[in-house]
């Protein structure tokens, strides 16, 4: 079983990472942390809150700061016209929900559990990276504690989709994804690389549906703003499940290709937010990437594979 900790912006792609979590047989879902990102901390907090009650999911929620790790960066607008006004894709989700937070903040709760499960937790992040980096500054021992981190974020060879050089959770806290990628543990990275090549197609959404409406109805529902949105940019009228590809990875690793090598993130300047990966296989003379731990980009993806896995674990 992989004990996880889901730390999430919901979000639509996120939705449906989250019901791929709670469906799979070999995953322990023991904590959900939120994060800012697709919408304001107030918005995704409400909305696991939301999903954890429309699908019987027994983890916990506890809810982050809501601030990037550096006080001094500029907010940054929500992308409504991705994830709609209410972060999930506009289907007048409640205000309230009538569901206990637990207690502690985010970054606590990361800390407390992996503290409580050594060797044993793995970090799902698939928002911006900020209560990871909270709960490095708070208790850096956590990071020989942790299992491993896998990150979806960042565009290593290919264009960002903020700006051309940064993807959009990296691109939302830049300090914090630095100090997350440059802590001694290991940190798997599923970026633009690999995941705009996962679509998941409205038919296919529809034909899932069908074959088990329990909780794919509302998914389905959440998705069709997203879709709408996406499908301007993808060949076949879907969406790209980017959050997702990182909790396939977790069970299915042997479907994607890494690249190993220590990785930094630009802060500050038009590349903000710009992940850059040293591979271990080049040499060049002395500098910033220096005798940093060797993360793992991903680079290669069985996209068939990956979406046989997706729709088979969602429709359980
Ligand atoms: C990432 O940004 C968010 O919009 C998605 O949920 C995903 O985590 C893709 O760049
Ligand atoms: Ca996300």
């Amino acid at each position: 079983m992989h004990k996880v900790i889901f730390d999430t912006d919901p979000g639509v792609d996120d939705a449906m990472a989250l019901l791929f979590l709670h469906n799979h047989p070999e995953i322990d879902l023991i904590g959900i942390t939120t994060v800012f990102g697709n919408a304001a901390i107030e918005t995704t907090t409400r909305n696991a809150l939301f999903l954890k009650r429309e699908w019987g999911i027994a983890a916990p929620v506890a809810r982050g700061e809501g601030k990037t790790y550096n006080p001094m960066r500029n907010p940054i607008d929500w992308p409504v016209m991705i994830h709609g006004h209410d972060g999930l894709g506009n289907i007048d989700v409640p205000d309230t929900i009538d569901l206990p937070l637990d207690p502690r903040p985010a970054h606590r709760f990361i800390i407390e559990t992996v503290r409580a499960n050594p060797g044993e937790v793995t970090l799902i992040a698939v928002g911006r990276m900020s209560n990871l980096a909270y709960a490095l500054k708070e208790d850096p021992g956590i990071a020989g504690l942790v299992k491993q981190v896998i990150i979806m974020g960042g565009a290593f060879d290919v264009p960002g989709n903020i700006t051309p050089a940064a993807e959009a959770n990296i691109h939302g806290d830049p300090e914090a994804a630095d100090a997350v990628m440059t802590a001694p543990w290991k940190v798997v990275v599923v970026g633009l690389d690999v995941t705009m090549k996962t679509v998941m197609t409205r038919k296919r959404l529809a034909d899932l549906t069908e074959r088990n409406g329990r909780h794919l109805k509302l998914l389905s529902g959440i998705s069709q703003f997203y879709i709408d949105f996406y499908g301007q940019h993808v060949e076949d009228e879907g969406m790209v499940v980017h959050d997702s590809c990182a909790c396939i990875y977790l069970v299915a690793p042997e479907l994607f290709t890494t690249r190993p090598g220590a990785i930094r993130v630009v802060a500050g300047g038009i590349a903000d937010g710009q992940t850059i990966q040293k591979p271990d296989a080049r040499k060049f003379p002395p500098g910033n990437w220096d005798d940093l731990p060797s993360q793992h980009a991903c680079i290669g993806i069985d996209a068939e594979k990956v979406m046989a896995l997706l729709g088979e674990t969602l429709a359980r």
